[in-house]
């Protein structure tokens, strides 16, 4: 497909970034947006996607994209578009908003050594593969300030991003000082997620009292909490004993963490977080149990997402008992992939069908000297696997060519999801007059074959290699700037930008303070009791002996506000009921304008 003239109205630009003052400006990667120069200052500026069918997670339409200034300033036909606007034509593509990757660490430090695709090398090739934003995390150590954590992942990506970033915060200890820094980067850093780890104990795992008190935090601050569902304490004690039975290949991390103690902790998360009202998205989804878990709370009413991740959803954890200890080794993250081969497959039919909600990778990638780290000793190996890259390709290929999703469904689990849930909607994840102008031009019949050798990652392994997938980013448009062209990669470092995610997310918390407020205790008026009350000695003891306690007691708490069952009763939850469901008296409701505006209802 060749970028042409539209019938003599508009010319066609070759967007090519010149180094000031240099003849030839072939590397462009290198640049820093200070150092292009922007030729006539204006055609840069213009683009016009012509001819493509335009994708939305509600709609498809044939229309053309007009863009101006890093803006989409038009969509429709016959549009008016001054000269010198460079044409890209997409005849036969589909046009759809840039995907977000709302789980990544790139260049991150970890388990002794540091992720090998840094935010150069990693936003590049998210861009390859159509991704023109990623989410990071920036996890302090125990201890450690979190604003300082926020500001040097900051420092790291800002030089070197070639696509938009946000940064979600790992609280990785608690204190007071904590709650006050998390108030802090809501409010001035443009923080709007933290993750707390379940697992890896003795460095950032949180026990349930510091998990509540996070949830609680979270939920005061308008922010939305992330777990890392896996209970660390049962794989510690696992591990210790597999390594005892001789057991210290990569097989041994998979064993030492089986589903229920994923499943286990996403129950716990899911559990805590509700009991404060706190709004929950559970990272990296698994496997078949976890992904149940969060289908069932989303039935019963809790207000949870769950992200399963292009590993989980593109590859299985058969891997793991590979002879080739290079091989099992690459594939070791966690929580695992799970050797339950129909995992795959089972995750995909969730995520088609709407249990849930938004796709990530967990890209964090180590080469195989640094996974043999831990070749002696599986718990040594570096967790983490590629997929920035290749998600787009292999969620079209095991989604949409397999006939479980269509491209409206592709394009909310691949962008949309993730920018209304992490608020970011409509700047991000629509194709609309006013969004920013992020656009992949997508040949949904070409193919490729993913592999090592061929991809934009650092990385020297592929856990999709030999892959054949449909799917490809022909043109991807970050900020109004042609990044990749016929499949050629233009990334220029620096050129991204940080993306700041307000709190009081109506996506999220519209529903959250309607349930909330249906759902508050409200006390039974009654008249005081004037009976006897037994006398209790000095140890807090009855005098002349216990009488047993009434079981009624436990389970007579009074109705809601709304008339509801009393969320509190532990007897409440396991029909699947809604809130009110079994009340027919729902009050008239007042709708509450949350700080970041009304929410439209479920998008889910
Ligand atoms: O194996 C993984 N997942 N590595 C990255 C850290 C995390 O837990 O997300
Ligand atoms: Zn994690
Ligand atoms: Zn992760």
């Amino acid at each position: 497909m060749d970028a042409s003239s539209d019938e003599g109205v508009v010319t066609e630009e070759v967007i090519v970034p010149r180094r000031v003052g240099q003849a030839s400006a072939e590397p462009w990667d290198v640049l820093s947006p200070v150092d292009i120069e922007d030729g006539s200052g204006s055609a840069q500026n213009r683009l016009l996607i012509k001819g493509g069918r335009v994708v939305n997670d509600d709609m498809m339409q044939d229309a053309d994209v007009y863009i101006e200034d890093g803006i989409i300033k038009q969509v429709g036909t016959n549009l008016h578009t001054p000269g010198g606007t460079r044409v890209i034509e997409a005849k036969g593509h589909l046009v759809m908003p840039g995907g977000i990757d709302t789980h990544t660490h790139m260049q991150m430090p970890f388990m002794g050594t540091q992720a090998i695709d840094d935010f150069y090398t990693g936003t590049r090739a998210a861009l390859a593969g159509g991704t023109t934003m990623i989410m990071d995390f920036a996890l302090p150590q125990r201890g450690e300030s979190l604003i300082e954590a926020f500001h040097r992942w900051r420092t790291w990506a800002d030089p070197k991003v070639c696509c938009d970033y946000a940064i979600h915060v790992g609280v990785t200890w608690w204190s007071d000082k904590v709650a006050q820094e998390m108030e802090e980067l809501t409010n001035e850093q443009g923080v709007n997620s933290f993750k707390m780890f379940m697992a890896y104990k003795d460095t950032w795992q949180l026990n349930d009292e510091e998990l509540l008190e996070s949830f609680k935090r979270c939920k005061e601050l308008g922010a939305l909490a992330q777990v890392h569902a896996e209970n660390g304490d049962v794989i510690k004690e696992n591990s210790k004993k597999l390594l005892e039975l001789g057991i210290t290949g990569p097989e041994g991390h998979e064993m030492s963490r089986p589903e229920e103690v994923e499943a286990e902790a996403t129950n716990r998360a899911c559990v805590l977080a509700n009991q404060v009202n706190c709004p929950l998205y559970v990272v990296h989804v698994m496997s078949k149990s976890a992904a149940d878990v969060v289908s069932s709370k989303r039935k019963q009413g809790h207000v949870v997402f769950g992200e399963p991740i292009a590993a989980s959803l593109g590859t299985d954890g058969t891997h793991h008992y590979h002879k080739c200890w290079r091989h099992a080794a690459g594939h070791v993250m966690g929580p695992p992939l799970r050797p339950d081969s129909s995992t795959p497959k089972y995750l995909m039919d969730l995520l088609a069908n709407g249990d849930l909600q938004t796709t990530g990778t967990d890209n964090c990638t180590f080469s195989a000297a640094q996974k043999a780290l831990g070749k002696d000793d599986f718990t040594k190996i570096p967790n983490g696997v590629n997929g920035v890259e290749d998600r787009m390709s292999v969620i079209w290929e095991k989604g949409v060519v397999s006939g479980k999703m269509d491209p409206c469904r592709f394009v909310a689990v691949t962008s949309t999801n993730a920018a209304k849930i992490f608020n970011i909607y409509p700047k991000k994840g629509r194709i609309a007059v006013g969004s920013d102008a992020d656009i992949v031009v997508w040949n949904p019949h070409a193919t490729r074959v993913i592999s090592a050798k061929t991809h934009h990652q650092a990385v020297d392994f592929n856990i999709f290699e030999g892959m054949e997938v449909h799917g490809i980013a022909e043109f991807v448009v970050c900020h109004g700037r042609v990044v990749v062209e016929e499949g050629e990669v233009r990334a220029i470092s620096g050129m991204g930008k940080y993306v700041p995610t307000p709190v009081f997310n109506p996506h999220v918390y519209g529903r959250l303070e309607e349930r909330e407020r249906a759902n508050a205790p409200c006390k039974v008026e009654r008249a005081p009791y004037e009976g006897p009350v037994a006398q209790l000695n000095g140890q807090g003891m009855q005098e002349g002996g216990i009488i047993p306690v009434q079981q009624e007691t436990f389970y007579t708490r009074g109705p809601t506000r709304s008339g509801g069952v009393n969320l509190h009763d532990s007897s409440f939850h396991v029909s699947g009921a809604q809130v009110n469901d079994k009340s027919p008296k729902r009050p008239s409701v007042k709708v509450n304008n949350p700080p970041g505006g009304r929410s439209s209802g479920s998008f889910w």
